[in-house]
């Protein structure tokens, strides 16, 4: 059998670009070269597309953009095109793509954009389609179809930029709603980028502005004491729901340090939680897949409240962390799909659902 032409995409104009990097390389080091002829494609910062012909190595170090293998390169919306337009010389060449693995966190690469642009071109890509990606991107959408569905969740409000002249009331009534302290997030953003907890109204004042700084639409919720439970789910109408992950993180809360710059981050696979627990959050994991209309793959992360009432949907993430150490391979993993045979079964998703 002839081998499948696929591309991979790192980076992206997104807060997230760094974090790209490292997934984007270890996707790569880890797409099975027997059965795919890899075409690596890099977003630069600042949003340059180029393609990229050297190390993997030099991917995460962030000096790919900047060596001598890169050449302009873009996805064409034409379908004729079915793949990449690469300049060269006046002139330019094309690469007809089977699938592409868009393995870009945050705006412009999980929002539903560039799924956008690859349902135009007719590629097959991994993950979720444009209006899922934008449902699970934004917390303010993801918690109104949640809430529609019946699936337990924090209490939260919307808030917007341009509704928030009059602090005072304002802060008064988020207090009467959701209490101190509260969870200050953009609407649109990951990998905590803008989060704050808000003891105080102080606090709140600064948190909101923290946020409006990367979204004009910011999500408030109540705090919620408990455990952090990740699930892996994979496919497209019939969904393997992976065995449970824990974080417990260094910080106070799971932040960018704590996530990305801190090895005192612990992870336990499985979860430190009883069978009920475990059951319970793999059927709801299944059921928030469902209700948001994901295909592919997505992480979906829990609390696991300490007080023993139950658990809580925190969020949805439609292109998780796919470095060598992040939760969602090491959840396939172990739940016996190996992290080759996990993107293997990405890209065939892909194409079935095309
Ligand atoms: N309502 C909440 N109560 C308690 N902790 C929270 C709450 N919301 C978020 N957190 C903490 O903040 C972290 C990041 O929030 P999250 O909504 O997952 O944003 P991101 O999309 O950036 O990962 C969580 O992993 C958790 O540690
Ligand atoms: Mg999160």
């Amino acid at each position: 059998m002839s081998k499948l032409s696929v591309a991979i995409i790192f980076g992206g104009f997104s807060s997230e670009y760094e974090v790209s990097l490292v997934s984007g390389s270890s996707v790569i080091r880890n797409t099975p070269t027997d059965q795919y002829d890899i075409t690596m494609l890099g977003i630069t910062r600042d949003g340059r597309w180029l393609r990229y012909t050297g190390p993997v190595e030099l991917i995460a170090e962030d000096k790919w953009a900047d060596s001598a293998y890169t050449t302009p390169a873009f996805i064409s919306p034409d379908r004729s095109h079915h793949g990449l337009v690469v300049l060269s010389d006046g002139g330019y060449e094309i690469i007809r793509l089977d699938a592409v693995f868009p393995v870009l966190h945050g705006k412009n690469g999980e929002d539903g954009t560039i799924q956008g642009l690859l349902e135009i071109a007719g590629i097959p890509y991994v993950g979720c389609d444009p209006l899922s990606s934008a449902m699970c991107m934004d917390k303010a959408v993801t918690h109104t179809i949640l809430e529609d569905a019946g699936i337990p969740q924090a209490k939260w409000s919307t808030v917007f930029q341009r509704d928030c002249g009059d602090f005072d009331s304002l802060e008064a009534q988020l207090a009467e709603k959701l209490g101190y302290p509260m969870f200050v997030k953009p609407a649109n953003a990951g990998s905590s980028v803008g989060i704050s907890k808000a003891k105080s109204k102080a606090d709140l004042k600064a948190a909101l502005e923290l946020a409006f700084q990367h979204d004009k639409k910011v999500v408030v919720e109540e705090f919620i004491d408990g455990a952090e439970v990740e699930s892996a789910v994979l496919g497209n109408d019939d969904t393997l729901v992976s065995v449970l992950g824990e974080i417990v993180p260094c910080n106070e809360f799971y932040d960018y340090e704590a996530k990305y710059q801190n090895a005192a981050t612990e992870l336990h696979i499985p979860a430190r939680i009883d069978e009920a627990t475990t059951a319970l959050i793999r059927e709801t994991a299944a059921k928030a897949y469902r209700a948001l209309g994901c295909s592919g793959l997505t992480r979906i992360d829990f609390f696991v409240k300490r007080d023993g009432s139950g658990v809580i949907l925190n969020e949805p993430n439609t292109i998780p962390g796919f470095t060598s150490i992040s939760m969602y391979p090491k959840l396939m993993g172990a739940t016996g799909v190996s992290y080759s045979e996990l993107i293997d079964r990405l890209f065939t998703l892909a194409i079935q659902k095309a």
